[in-house]
């Protein structure tokens, strides 16, 4: 099974391991981690964290949540994308 480790900044909150197809930020509620969200949906970017490590395929088409200039700093919406495999999240967003 994979697991995925919920940094802050360098400060690593929990690892937990992941369920099949299952959203990051279902994982950090799992995990106790609060993430904040909104549209779950992909669209207004709130769940924002940071791919540290690992590979968190991105959507297709993008969704209006991600932007380039936020994919170049590992940006990833937790509310609407799984890992494959294991993964480090800087929940952090990238700004
Ligand atoms: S909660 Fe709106 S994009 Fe994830």
């Amino acid at each position: 099974m994979a697991i995925v480790r919920f940094f802050r900044g360098r400060l690593l909150l929990r690892s937990i391991e992941l369920k099949d197809d299952e959203f990051l930020v279902d994982a950090a509620d799992r995990a106790g981690i609060d993430i904040p969200r909104n549209c779950t949906s992909g669209n207004c970017g709130t769940c924002l964290v940071r791919l540290i490590s690992g590979n968190v395929p991105y959507p297709e088409p993008l969704p209006p949540g991600l932007d380039e200039f936020l994919i170049e700093d590992g940006g990833i919406l937790s509310c609407c994308m799984i890992p494959e495999g294991a993964c480090d999240i800087d929940v952090i967003p990238p700004l």
